[in-house]
């Protein structure tokens, strides 16, 4: 297991996440769905453009400030949600949260976190983002809405792209089972992880405290909540109604083409999250980075656009900006810091994908988020 301050970049904590983590929960943060192609090709795909720097410009201070989504990013980065961070590490979606607030990046509660709405809103001076999944009972959905507002939460998201559960056969194998329940089977795994074993059942109970009104969601698989609460017909009136009941900054959150982006905008959304779930819904559609560029064209500036899936470095975040997205999301890569190491490594990890942007910004001759445009990416392989 290396110690934290050998880790530097996005690899160094899946590989201690890997040896800290029973093998089944590694493989459900590293999992996708299907063949896992398309989760490898939000990656890859970062590789098919070319950053090309300008120099002789005044970098002198490098300023990745910007608002998106009515936060204030101190640089354009957003952590995704994601579910029950607490089987991972006992200090859960708590330790990001101030680990994010600490850095200046945004973070985003998910409606399956073990850490409830008023817990983040009252440890997080923000930016904070409440991710919603509609649930088919609205006045559950209203009930969220008014906690967050009550909570000083800053915008909010809804995902859209898991009206059924991806195909992901590492867990079936596996035999997972979210929260992890003790059988024969999983011991066998547990045992051969006992840092994991204590955090994790000095960790306390699991609950859903975002899924019911009074904060006592009760869980006894993913699977089950899934089945029992989700609305399996998500339509555009349904979503313009969580808009106009929410009043704030809106984002739709798992859209990959630019009509939906417009008919998002339509339905009072001021924010697009280009997704595809990290591939652990739909596998064979495109690479996020592919597909950022035709979208930004299409919407103009009637929305902002963010762009989710295989960021691990500074420099994946300065190609999706010169591509024209207003900001990045981030999932599995916060996961495994905060697996291997806690809050604190989270905050290192951030403080380094942070370095890194701002590196980057400052080797292809731009100080500000501003500078950076379609003069700096050209195809990889093409003509200078
Ligand atoms: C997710 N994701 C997710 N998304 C969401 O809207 N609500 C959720 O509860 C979750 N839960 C979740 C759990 C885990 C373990 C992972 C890895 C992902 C998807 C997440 O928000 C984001 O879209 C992807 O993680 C982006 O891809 P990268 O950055 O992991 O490549």
């Amino acid at each position: 297991m290396p110690r934290l301050a050998q880790c530097y970049g996005t690899a160094d904590y899946e590989d201690a996440a890997r040896r800290r983590l029973p093998r089944p929960l590694f493989d459900y943060i590293c999992g996708a769905a299907d063949d896992e192609k398309t989760a490898a090709a939000n990656v890859a795909s970062f590789d098919r453009y070319d950053l090309v720097p300008r120099y002789m410009a005044d970098v002198t201070r490098v300023s990745a400030a910007t608002r998106v989504l009515g936060c204030d990013l101190e640089w354009p980065l957003i952590l995704a949600p994601t579910g029950m961070s607490r089987m991972f590490h006992p200090d859960g979606e708590q330790g990001v949260a101030i680990a994010a607030s600490d850095a200046g990046c945004g973070y985003a509660l998910s409606t399956m976190a073990t850490a409830s709405i008023e817990e983040i809103g009252a440890i997080s001076a923000g930016p904070k983002i409440y991710q919603l999944y509609l649930l088919a009972d609205d006045a559950l959905n209203f009930a969220s809405i008014d906690r967050c507002k009550a909570a000083g939460f800053d915008a909010l998201c809804l995902t859209v792209d898991t009206i059924v559960a991806g195909n992901r056969e590492r867990d079936l194998r596996s035999g997972l089972t979210v929260p992890p329940r003790l059988t024969p089977t999983s011991l066998a795994s547990f045992a051969t992880r006992p840092g994991w074993c204590l955090g994790y059942l000095g960790g306390g109970k699991f609950s859903l405290p975002n899924v019911t009104a009074d904060g006592g969601g009760d869980l006894s698989t993913l699977a089950a909540f899934f089945a029992s609460k989700m609305e399996s017909h998500i339509s555009w009136e349904r979503i313009a109604k969580i808009a106009a009941y929410w009043g704030g900054p809106f984002a739709i959150k798992g859209l990959q083409c630019a009509d939906d982006a417009l008919r998002a905008a339509d339905a009072g959304a001021s924010a697009v999250i280009i997704s595809n779930h990290g591939g652990r819904q739909l596998d064979g559609g495109a690479a996020m980075i592919d597909i950022v560029a035709d979208i930004v064209d299409a919407v103009g500036d009637r929305v902002e656009v963010i762009l989710d899936g295989g960021v691990r470095r500074g420099s994946h975040i300065v190609k999706a900006i010169a591509m024209g997205a207003h900001a990045c999301m981030t999932g599995r890569p916060y996961l495994y810091a905060l697996s291997a190491f806690g809050t604190a490594g989270v905050e290192r990890w951030l403080g380094g994908i942070k370095q890194e942007t701002l590196r980057t910004m400052a080797l292809i001759g731009c100080a500000t988020l501003a500078e950076v445009s379609r003069e700096h990416v050209r195809l990889a392989g093409a003509a200078p």
